[in-house]
Order: C-alpha cells, then sequence, then structure tokens
C-alpha cells in the first residue's frame, strides 16, 4: 500500500464522515438509520455499516458464481451469475445477479425451462438513434428480471467499437461516445425503473475479446477520456448505475480491476461515483493492490485463480495494509448502490412472479423494426409490392428463425430455440452455442403476403439456391456471421459458402435481397450485383416479423449505422485481432495434447494491445486518415426524402443549434439528422464529432424544428494534466447532415474558451 493510493481512499471516507444527524433531528440508532427512507442514500448506508459486524462486512465484498459455488451451508442460490449473501438482521437483501445486456440471460441452459424475451442486440437498439426505446428495452428487462427474482443485471455494454471484428460489438453501442453514453445510460434508467441495480461495463477498454483476460490496452489518458471514457461517464450521469463492472484486461500497464488511475482518480474522485465498483467475472488478480486500486467487491470468485477478496482480504485488513476505513467504503459504496436505486425498500418478490410475455415482444419487436437498417435499395426494389407471387428465401435458417450473438448475454427466448449448435473448441465452447431464436422470416412474410407461394431452400449449395431464384419472382438472401463473447471471428468474411451463394443468387435474379444478420459489418464482395441491402443485426425474438414488414413496408426504414461498415479490414486501425500469435499458440500447445487447465487466460501469453488513433474512434478515424468506408456512420435510407434547411446558430458560451427537417417524400418516414462539430483534438488535431442528434417521424410534406444544444465535453479536448476539461476559444465548424461527411447544411460557431470539470 502507498500513500499515493491511500490518499484519494481517505478523501472519500471523510466525505461520506457528514454527520448523520444533519440529516435528521433526532438522533436515531445506526439500524433504524439503514432503514430510514427519509434519509440520504450516503446516511443510510454510512449508518447500516456503523451497525455491521466486521464478519458482515467482509462476507458481501466477495459473491459466488453459482454454477461452481460451493458454500459451507446450504444458501438460497439460484443458477445465474452471480450470488451474494444478504444480512437478513439488518434487512440487507441476498443480491442475485444476471447477465441481461439484451434480456435475462439463461446460457447453455443453466435453468431448465427458464424463458424470457429477447431483445436485439445492443447494436441495433444504438441504430434505432431512439433513446425513448433503449429506455423501454431497459424497463423490459428490469421488469422480468424483477419478476424472477434477480436484483442486480448485469447490463449497460458501452465499451466503444474500436475494431469492427470484436467479438462484442453485438452487446455494445456503437463506436461514437454521445450516441452510446446516451443510450446506454437511458438502458440502465429504465432497468433500474425497477428498483433494481444495473451495472455499467466493462469499465475499460475491453476492445477485443482475443486474450481479453491478458491483454494490455495502452492508450493515451487524455485520448481515452475523449472517447471510451466520455461514453461511461455520459451513460453514468443520465442512468446512475448502482454498480460499475471493472472489465478483464489491462490498461496501460494494471489491471483494470486494480488500476488506481481508472477507478479511484476517474471514476470516483473525478465522477464523483458513489456506487460500487464489482469485478468482471474472473477479472481479479490481488488482494491488496485491488482493494486499494478502488475494487469493491470481487464477483463469481470461484473463477478467480484463489478468493482474494476473502480470508486473504480479511487478513490484510488484520495487518492493517487494508484499513478498515476501506472495508467500510466498499460496504458503503454497495449499499449505496442498493438504497439509491430502491432495491432494499422495495425487494424483489421471495418466488417467481408472472410475466406479461405477450407485452415484452411489443417491446422487442419495435426496437428491431426501428434497428433495421435500409443500407441499399438500388431501383426503389422495396418496399415490396404485396402483389409478389413467388418468393424465395435462401440460408439463415430463416424458415425457422433468427440468428442471436453468443456468449454470457445469451436470452434463452420464449417461443424457444429452433437451432442450436455446440460449439468444439474456442475460447466461448463451455458456455456458449450459436443459437437461433424462433422467430421465422418465412412465416412472418407469409403472413404479409398469404397469397404468394413463399419457399424456403438452404443455401448449402450455391447452384441449387441460384436455380430457386432464377424460378421466383424475387429472392431474399439471409447472410449471417455469428458472433460470441470470449471470441473473435479473424476475418470480417461471411463463413461459409455464403459470399458464393450470394454472388450466384444475385446472377441469376437482379431482384435480389440481401438481409445480414451480423453483430458488425462484413466485408461484401457481391455488393455492386445486389441492388438491396438491408442490415437487421441479431433481431431478437420477433426478428422474423420486423424483417418482413421493413421489407413489404408495413413499417418504414428508420435505423441508422452506429458504427462504420468499412469496405475491408485492411481500412481498419488494426486489420485482424492482435494477440491471434499467442492464442493460435496456445492452440497449438492443446491440439499436441497439452491437458493443462489455462484457467481464464486460456494458456494465452500475456500481449499488448496500442491504439494509437486514441480518441479519433470509427468514423473519426476514416475521417482522419481520408478513407472512404462502404458505409459512413449514420448512414441509413428511408422509403423517403428529408431537406434540411433555415439553419440558425446560437453560439458565444453554449452551442444551440436549430434546423427545419421537411419530408419532402410520399411516404411516413423518420429523419435522424446529425450535427458533426469539428473540435480540436487532445493531439491538436481537428476532428468532426458528433454533438448532437436527433430522430422525428414526418408526414409527407410535415416540416419541424429541430433544436440541439451541444455537450461542450464532446468537442473539448481533455487536459490530463490538469484534470479538467478543456474548450478552446475561437471558431468551430459544424455540419448537419444525414451521416458522417454529410453536410446538407454548414455553419459556423464562435465559443469562448471554457474549462470544465470532469
Ligand atoms: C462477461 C461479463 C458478464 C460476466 C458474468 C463475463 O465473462 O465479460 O459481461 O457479466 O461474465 O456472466
Amino acid at each position: 500500500m502507498t500513500c499515493k493510493a491511500l490518499a484519494p481512499l481517505l478523501l472519500v471516507s471523510s466525505a461520506l464522515a457528514a454527520p448523520v444527524a444533519s440529516q435528521s433531528t433526532l438522533p436515531l440508532p445506526a439500524t433504524a438509520a439503514g432503514s430510514d427512507r427519509a434519509l440520504s442514500a450516503e446516511t443510510r448506508s454510512r449508518a447500516l455499516v456503523a451497525a455491521m459486524t466486521t464478519e458482515e462486512k467482509l462476507a458481501i465484498v466477495h459473491g459466488y458464481f453459482p454454477p461452481l459455488a460451493k458454500p459451507a451451508q446450504p444458501i438460497a442460490m439460484v443458477s445465474s451469475a452471480g450470488h451474494v449473501p444478504g444480512v437478513p438482521r439488518l434487512g440487507i437483501p441476498i443480491l442475485r445477479e444476471s447477465d441481461a445486456s439484451l434480456g435475462v440471460a439463461n446460457q447453455i441452459e443453466q435453468r431448465k425451462g427458464d424463458t424470457a424475451t429477447a431483445l436485439p442486440a445492443s447494436i441495433a437498439t444504438a441504430a434505432t438513434f431512439n433513446p425513448a426505446l433503449a429506455y423501454a428495452g431497459g424497463a423490459m428487462i428490469g421488469a422480468e428480471a424483477r419478476a424472477k427474482t434477480f436484483n442486480v443485471l448485469l447490463a449497460g455494454g458501452v465499451n466503444l467499437t474500436r475494431d469492427p471484428w470484436n467479438g462484442r460489438n453485438f452487446e455494445y453501442l456503437g463506436e461514437d461516445p454521445l450516441l452510446s453514453g446516451v443510450m446506454a445510460g437511458e438502458h440502465i434508467r429504465g432497468v433500474q425503473s425497477n428498483h433494481i441495480v444495473s451495472t455499467i461495463k466493462h469499465f475499460a477498454l475491453n476492445a477485443q475479446e482475443t486474450g481479453r483476460t491478458v491483454l494490455d490496452a495502452r492508450i493515451d489518458k487524455a485520448a481515452l477520456r475523449e472517447s471510451d471514457l466520455l461514453a461511461f461517464e455520459i451513460a453514468n450521469e443520465i442512468g446512475q448505475p448502482g454498480s460499475v463492472m471493472c472489465a478483464y484486461n489491462k490498461v496501460n500497464g494494471d489491471y483494470a480491476c486494480e488500476n488506481d488511475w481508472l477507478l479511484n482518480t476517474v471514476l470516483k474522485q473525478d465522477w464523483g461515483y458513489k456506487g460500487w465498483v464489482m469485478s468482471d467475472w474472473g477479472a481479479v488478480h490481488s488482494t491488496d493492490k485491488a482493494a486499494l486500486g478502488g475494487l469493491d467487491q470481487e464477483s463469481g470468485q470461484e473463477l478467480d485463480d484463489a478468493i482474494h477478496f476473502g480470508k486473504p482480504f480479511e487478513e490484510a485488513v488484520k495487518a492493517g495494509r487494508i484499513p478498515m476505513a476501506r472495508l467500510d467504503d466498499m460496504v458503503e459504496r454497495i449499499l449505496y448502490g442498493m438504497i439509491a436505486t430502491g432495491l432494499m425498500d422495495d425487494p424483489v418478490p421471495a418466488t417467481a412472479r408472472q410475466i406479461d410475455y405477450a407485452a415484452s415482444a411489443e417491446v422487442a419487436q419495435r426496437a428491431a423494426e426501428e434497428g433495421i437498417v435500409l443500407l441499399k435499395n438500388e431501383g426503389d426494389l422495396l418496399p415490396l409490392a404485396k402483389t409478389a407471387r413467388r418468393i424465395v428465401l435462401i440460408g439463415g435458417h430463416a424458415d425457422v428463425g433468427v440468428l442471436s450473438g453468443g456468449g454470457s448475454s445469451q436470452v434463452r427466448s420464449v417461443g424457444g430455440v429452433p437451432v442450436e449448435i455446440a460449439l468444439t473448441k474456442g475460447a466461448a465452447a463451455s458456455f456458449a452455442r450459436m443459437t437461433w431464436h424462433a422467430s421465422s422470416p418465412l412465416k412472418a412474410i407469409q403472413a404479409l403476403v398469404p397469397q404468394a407461394e413463399v419457399t424456403y431452400v438452404d443455401g448449402s449449395d450455391a447452384r441449387a439456391a441460384a436455380q430457386a431464384a432464377k424460378s421466383a419472382d424475387l429472392a431474399i438472401v439471409f447472410g449471417w456471421q455469428w458472433q460470441t463473447e470470449a471470441q473473435d471471428p479473424e476475418t470480417m468474411r461471411l463463413p461459409g459458402n455464403q459470399d458464393a451463394v450470394i454472388d450466384a443468387v444475385a446472377s441469376a435474379n437482379r431482384k435480389t435481397i440481401v438481409v445480414l444478420e451480423t453483430g458488425g459489418p462484413v466485408e461484401m464482395p457481391w455488393l455492386a450485383k445486389v441492388p438491396t441491402l438491408l442490415e437487421a443485426w441479431y433481431p431478437g425474438q420477433r426478428g422474423g416479423e420486423a424483417i418482413a414488414n421493413v421489407l413489404f413496408g408495413d413499417v418504414a426504414p428508420s435505423g441508422r449505422l452506429p458504427i462504420t461498415f468499412p469496405a475491408s479490414a485492411a481500412q481498419a486501425p488494426r486489420a485482424q485481432p492482435a494477440g491471434l500469435a499467442e492464442l493460435h499458440a496456445a492452440d497449438a500447445r492443446r491440439e499436441a495434447g497439452d491437458t493443462s487447465n489455462y484457467g481464464m487466460t486460456g494458456g494465452v501469453a500475456p500481449f499488448a494491445v496500442d491504439y494509437p488513433e486514441g480518441a479519433e474512434v470509427g468514423y473519426r478515424w476514416y475521417a482522419k486518415t481520408g478513407r472512404k468506408p462502404l458505409f459512413p456512420f449514420g448512414h441509413g435510407l428511408t422509403y423517403t426524402r428529408f431537406v434540411y434547411a433555415n439553419l440558425n446558430v446560437q453560439d458565444g458560451a453554449a452551442l444551440t443549434v436549430s434546423f427545419d427537417v421537411t419530408n419532402t417524400g410520399a411516404r411516413v418516414g423518420a429523419a435522424v439528422p446529425q450535427l458533426y462539430v469539428e473540435a480540436k483534438g487532445s493531439a491538436g488535431i481537428a476532428a468532426w464529432r458528433l454533438a448532437g442528434f436527433d430522430k422525428l417521424s414526418l408526414s409527407p410534406g410535415e416540416t419541424r424544428r429541430v433544436s440541439m444544444t451541444v455537450d461542450p465535453r464532446v468537442i473539448a479536448r481533455f487536459d490530463e494534466a490538469r484534470r479538467k476539461w478543456q474548450l478552446d476559444g475561437g471558431a468551430y465548424a459544424l455540419a448537419v447532415g444525414r451521416f458522417a461527411g454529410d453536410a446538407a447544411l454548414r455553419g459556423s460557431a464562435m465559443l469562448r474558451p471554457q474549462t470544465i470539470k470532469p
């Protein structure tokens, strides 16, 4: 323990030492104060800590991983991600933790028969550009979780997409800090509206899955503040999550879960975060360093190489290496998160309750419909006429369902699992299976066009697929790429023979529509031949219906890309996951018969990943390096047209931009105006940054005025030496457009210099 590491902790403790009586006229006994709803969450958590024994405190700073847990006495443990015992005599409830990015998860059906509503992938929710839908999704998941007796949801994934191939991009909200931060914040707010805790994760820079438990992510600190950390900062402000989950990887040399700079300096001091930091599962590597570095609770302890916050922690406290004040701070933070979210005062039911799955499914369908992005529509092939006679669907198991992403977010969806394929190798094999939700595009299309003959061929044979396409009026090919936590795809190509199938089908029938079910961008060597392309992501348990409704125009497409689609992997900052050599070496050792249990590392030797692009993530990188992607960030077509006019800029101390948007086409549609401002990055580089967005549905001929006030942090640079945002005074160019790089309206603003606390 160093004095430097302790200083911030002492500061925290003295700040929390505000007298209890100041909030209440009568001095209450500590336990009564703990349950007095009239008092602040800080006061109550402090009072509860004062009433706890050391043993009780020690018991709640680490939690079980139920599938592997062997508690000394039987405890009421549900099979899920985590369990932390409560303190019944003080009314402190058990924490039952479930994964929940896209719905209440039930990986590899650990709870037999327990289904839940599966939302589309988070990237699809981000593509809606509609914060209200992010909130609705969170509220739905939270309600289902509560009814299933879970009170802590491991939701709120907000890592920025730095690499198009990251295996977990589907669980995140894209590449822009403002969009990601707002959407994550709203999702968390929705979850917590049910009086349960949501996490925000994975703090920070868990930007690839290859070697995630051993890699050292290296980046300039100021650049990190302006990008990934800004997304967390915005989401924290909006969502106020009860807990923050620190990541597996190292950041600039220290593991994220023992990273004093990340956890103490940035999160707790600079942002004033009052909740608790829980580790990712198997992400704790030390006791003293982690506790003093800001970790408040070890999760899924059986997955760590030792139960670091168990016996070794107790000994460290006894020996004075971890001060009692720090243990108190940890427990106070846990209790604060429980009280501030309402979890403590409005406990979840003791036994499972009925769920209105029909209502939940509506939420899933709306998110899927608004998240689908129409990438290309040459000759206005879409919306399809309902007079079509013979339609053939090809590939992607579109006869029975839609693809889901894999890993801890896996929901066992209502309606069942028509296709499920176990993995035989790879880091995800123990907890992920390739899974399709039972939402059949074939059935949904047939329901919309009952007079048509809608058939399906599986796409295993390119010639048979082309033949079927030739004899149909139109062909809809489903291209898919499964992604999962714990692995990165090594290429951006659609797997198997899919490129050949799409090529052959498009050659056989001009009226070919490709529907992609992917977690992010893929290379599209066939694109020039294909007139019509939809990105449906992993569209969740109502995905089939959503796809059909968009294809036939029952729903106007309104999604926009929350990530850039590069023309090829070579355009991205890193063409491949770093650490592939280390991963392949570990695989080779296993194949040669090495049966070592490598635990969480999978035997992968440590390596570094450099992020020299710094804050210029995604579209900013393409702009900075002059690369023209296949489809830019923010892109998405509609079945109508929009015109932007009458730009007004109010500048000076703050920046507010307003303009008119008119639907000049013949159909209802949603415009997603985006404001980009040219900011000065930390390295002094001018860069365009998304500074505002909106989504508005307009009838033909309708005009509406849009106004956006810019959060100055989005366009400021971070001064790491002073630990402050610095908005330089002077002229800023701005553009209002439909995607990154577009400028339907141009303007400029004169801004006064401003220093903003982080
Ligand atoms: C994932 C987390 C998840 C946890 C518990 C980890 O492997 O990275 O996102 O919440 O497992 O299942």
